[in-house]
């Protein structure tokens, strides 16, 4: 409990790539073997469900959203939100992105201390919030972030993981979980009556494709459905981007040639222009770094199924309902993979180094057809943010108090990320 990261880095070294670890009521089976994690999540996926831990903590919450939900009614809902989400459509995102990136950058002040942590999730939420229900939101965002705040308090509490006992009791986390979700469900359910009441047209934000999706039927989601995939998307889609660029402002912050190199690109592709969708095939390095970023500190750190049924994985027998448990954290750190597998080194996905790597050594996205449907659109939203507020700020990580990262549902910095800005 003390440092799990380590503890479960260190499990693999001692007792080899399928480890059965008990960290209090939890029990789980490790696995961190490529092989397997392609095993579970792309071979053999019709085997496994979700975790149970997932369910109990997000389930309440996102209901029967595309996280969380199986079986033909997942496939059906992935089957009307994929065209959403595809490279032409988020394309438009590009300018919303940019456009709140600057705005950003015209607060900060040169020399000013600030969480840029709590910065990267308040502009996240903005532009999730924006390229989900359009740009007539904004006024709500503050009320949005608030009840998301005290939802995702409760849901990434590792002490609610391992105590489910606790959601029973009326503790004030929980009184303020419930109350945001009522909130929550206020907004998003007034946005779609709104939406449904106006008689639009397909518009281009998310809701709207979400709402005129159609299936081969010719059938259409609820409202209850639209509420769960705007919620999914809404928690998904926020902290996970925010994490991401939290952790990569750190890392750039002790890596000055890193940086230095990233400014050099930044000029030369966009001069004094603002960065958009078409500069991404040429911020190469900007990629690589977004990409070692992920390698080294990957907002969902771990993932697990259950088994449907009793299944074999690796050479031992795993009952059905059993829990395996794998943790990108580590395997992205194992040097059987990576060289120098601790070190930020952005450079090293130059070429062609992707296509030689195990294409399950590096899985920040998951895979098999559940892996992550965002991933396009957090890359473009790294890669802009980042070229945005890179190309003029430098900021410098304090050492009071300590980045630490934290597991918790995703890889938070346990005392927020407190920064010194500096313009240059
Ligand atoms: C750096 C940012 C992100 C990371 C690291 C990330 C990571 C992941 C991972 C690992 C999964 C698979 C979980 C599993 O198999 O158990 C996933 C699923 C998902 N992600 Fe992301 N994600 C990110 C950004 C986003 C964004 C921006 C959105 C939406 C706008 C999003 C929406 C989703 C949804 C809806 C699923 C469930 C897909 C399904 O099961 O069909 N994610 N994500």
């Amino acid at each position: 409990m003390r440092d799990p990261l380590q503890f479960l880095r260190g499990t693999r070294e001692r007792y080899g790539d399928v480890v059965r670890v008990a960290i209090g009521p939890l029990e789980v089976i490790l696995l961190s073997h490529p092989d397997l994690v392609e095993d579970v999540l792309v071979t053999r996926n019709r085997l496994w469900q979700k975790d149970r831990y997932l369910h109990q903590t997000l389930r309440p919450v996102l209901g029967d959203g595309l996280l969380s939900s199986e079986g033909d009614f997942w496939r059906r809902q992935r089957r009307l939100a994929q065209p959403a989400f595809h490279r032409d459509r988020i394309k438009a995102y590009g300018a919303i992105m940019v456009e709140h990136a600057a705005r950003l950058a015209s607060q900060w002040r040169d020399g000013e201390v600030r969480d840029v942590h709590k910065d990267m999730m308040h502009l996240t939420l903005e532009i999730v919030a924006e390229t989900l229900f359009g740009a007539n939101v904004g006024h709500q965002a503050e009320d949005v972030g608030a009840a998301l705040e005290s939802v995702l308090a409760v849901v990434s509490d590792p002490f609610e993981l391992f105590f489910p006992i606790l959601k029973r009791l009326p503790t004030p986390k929980r009184i303020g979980f419930d109350r945001g979700v009522v909130k929550l469900d206020a907004i998003i359910y007034g946005l779609i009556e709104k939406r449904r009441a106006s008689g639009e047209g397909e518009t281009n934000d998310l809701l709207s494709m979400l709402l005129h999706a159609r299936d081969e039927d010719g059938s259409r989601m609820s409202d209850k459905q639209l509420r769960d995939e705007c919620m999914t998307l809404f928690l998904a889609g926020h902290e996970t981007t925010a994490l991401n660029l939290s952790w990569t402002w750190l890392l750039l912050s002790r890596h000055g040639s890193v940086a230095s190199k990233l400014s050099r690109e930044l000029e030369a592709v966009l001069g004094d222009r603002p960065a958009t969708f078409d500069d991404l095939p040429n911020l190469r390095f900007t990629g690589q770094i977004i990409a070692e970023s992920l390698r080294l500190y990957p907002p969902a750190w771990s993932m697990g199924r259950e088994a449907r049924e009793d299944v074999e994985v690796g050479g031992y027998r795993v009952a059905a309902g059993e829990q395996v448990w794998f943790c990108p954290w580590a395997i992205q750190r194992d040097s059987r993979w990576f060289d120098r597998p601790d070190e930020f080194l952005p450079e090293r996905w130059e070429g062609d180094f992707a296509k030689t790597l195990h294409r399950y050594a590096y899985f920040p996205f998951g895979g098999g057809p559940r892996f992550c449907i965002g991933q396009a659109f957090a890359h473009m939203e790294a890669v802009l943010l980042l070229a945005t507020l890179a190309r003029s700020f430098r900021l410098d990580v304090q050492s009071s108090p300590k980045p630490v990262p934290q597991p918790s549902v995703t890889l938070r910095p346990k005392n927020g990320l407190r920064v010194r800005i500096r313009r240059g």
